[in-house]
């Protein structure tokens, strides 16, 4: 058998995993989530989700991917002796559903893009995104060269660098395209931040972001808000972070990977905020409205509300324009191409195929069910579609996982060993409590009490 593919540098590992932590989930999901939970008091419930169950976690995976060397249904049924395959399966289909959708959001940057040049958007931003692009209404009927161009076509190109990119493999392939992306990213990204906290009216903005609402704490669907967006934003429990540390190699730190990636997440995501809510702040203070009024999360923030923020920008609107969505599309790629290659290396590893061919059957199927999303009507399942992961799947897979390898295979000793043996880090005690008790015990009574609240 051909050895495991792996990474060339430590370096290359943490940006690809970087990569597929920073994405989408920070720049949209991420400041509307935290506004909407509490503001300034979301981030207690955040930064104890990141600490007791993000970083835990991302260790966790980290040793397991590297410990068994195989994507995640392969190596869950390793450990078990196959009893845990289906968790790994389970995980490695939610990628799927999300890849098929998460390309179309970042196909539609790459058209947001080119429409910055000339802010083709108009005045009436959200029924030129909701009815004129998603809908094609104005490209209809007949003119079906209109829909080619500005909606199949860049997703089109999009697939073609993912394929490319997971073609090529994961040194070749997948680190180099993150060694480009990443840095480019912060780079575009910052200069988009540091414009958006001097506009009039950001300080407001920021104002409505950190003024906390202590009261909320009490609340169980709070609480669920911060594990399923910890979760969601780091990648946890998606096959896609242990299949990424199935390639490093056997003398690699894990640990303190795990803690440079997760704070590297994070301080993103902080970075977001501060950015998106000085924007708000700013469109705010122009229509005369509260913040509160304006907040926006999720597609329309990215394809309605930024374009309208942008069409009033003093000056410089389009270099902001341009900046802004090509952080989106370099967020989005190295999160895409992670998605893909959770279940690209499932297949290959379960039916021991090449991996080009892996690319093409998965990729594949996902390329052609993202067709859907993007015609006429897409918009719509593309949204519920999202919700119903995000709302149902995300925190509940990671519970899940915690409670199976802890308590049912009892792998916490054995991987403990495993990633101290190799890691800066030590890990004690500690961190067994964490994934053992304090997760399981904390997210199952708030998902309970929120389940609860909802039916009330
Ligand atoms: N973590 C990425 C984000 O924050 C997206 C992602 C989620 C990637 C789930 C894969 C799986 O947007
Ligand atoms: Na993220």
């Amino acid at each position: 058998m051909k050895s495991r593919e792996q990474w060339g540098s430590r370096a290359g590992f943490i940006l690809a995993a970087i990569g597929s932590a920073i994405g989408l989930g920070n720049i949209w999901r991420f400041p509307a989530v935290a506004y909407a939970n509490g503001g300034g008091s979301f981030f207690l419930p955040y930064l104890i989700a990141l600490l007791t169950a993000g970083i835990p976690l991302l260790i966790l995976e980290f040793t397991m991917g590297h410990k068994y060397r195989g994507s995640a249904p392969l190596t869950l049924g390793r450990i078990s002796r196959k009893g845990g395959e289906w968790l790994g399966w389970w995980q490695v289909v939610v990628s799927f559903v999300i890849s098929s959708y998460y390309a179309v959001i970042v196909a539609w940057a790459v058209a947001y893009t080119w429409f910055s040049f000339k802010l083709d958007w108009g005045s009436d931003t959200g029924g030129f995104f909701q009815k004129d692009y998603a809908q094609f209404a104005t490209v209809s009927p007949g003119s079906f060269g209109g829909i080619v161009w500005q909606v199949f076509l860049p997703l089109i190109l999009v697939w073609i660098v993912v394929f490319i990119v997971l073609f090529k493999g994961v040194r070749k392939g997948i680190e180099k395209a993150n060694k480009f992306f990443i840095p480019l990213l912060v780079i575009l990204f910052a200069i988009v931040v540091i414009r958006a906290v001097t506009l009039p009216g950001a300080a407001e903005g920021l104002n409505a972001f950190f003024t906390p609402d202590w009261h909320k704490i009490w609340s169980g669907n709070v609480w669920v808000a911060a594990y399923g967006q910890i979760f969601f934003s780091l990648s946890i429990a998606f096959g896609i972070m242990v299949a990424y540390s199935s390639y490093l190699p056997k003398k690699s730190d894990i640990t303190n990977n795990a803690f440079i990636t997760g704070f590297a997440n994070s301080g993103f995501e902080l970075l977001a905020g501060i950015g998106i809510f000085s924007a708000l702040g700013f469109m705010a203070q122009t229509q005369g409205k509260e913040v509160g009024d304006v907040v926006e999360g999720g597609v329309n923030l990215v394809f309605v509300v930024l374009p309208q923020i942008i069409n009033t920008l003093p000056a410089l609107k389009v270099p902001f324009a341009v900046l802004f969505f090509l952080s989106i599309i370099f967020a989005g790629l190295s999160s895409l191409i992670s998605i893909v290659e959770a279940y690209v290396s499932a297949v290959q590893d379960k039916f021991q195929m090449s991996r080009k061919t892996a690319v093409v059957i998965g990729a594949g199927l996902s390329a052609l069910i993202s067709l859907f999303y993007a015609s006429r009507g897409g918009l719509y399942f593309l949204d519920t579609v999202d919700h119903y992961v995000n709302q149902y799947g995300i925190a509940l897979a990671g519970l899940v996982e915690v409670i199976l390898i802890a308590w049912v295979f009892r792998k916490l000793d054995t991987f403990q060993k495993h990633a101290n043996a190799i890691s800066d880090i030590r890990l004690v005690f500690w961190w067994k409590a964490c994934l053992g008790v304090i997760t399981p015990l904390v997210l199952g009574y708030m998902m309970v009490k929120s389940v609860i609240e909802d039916i009330q």
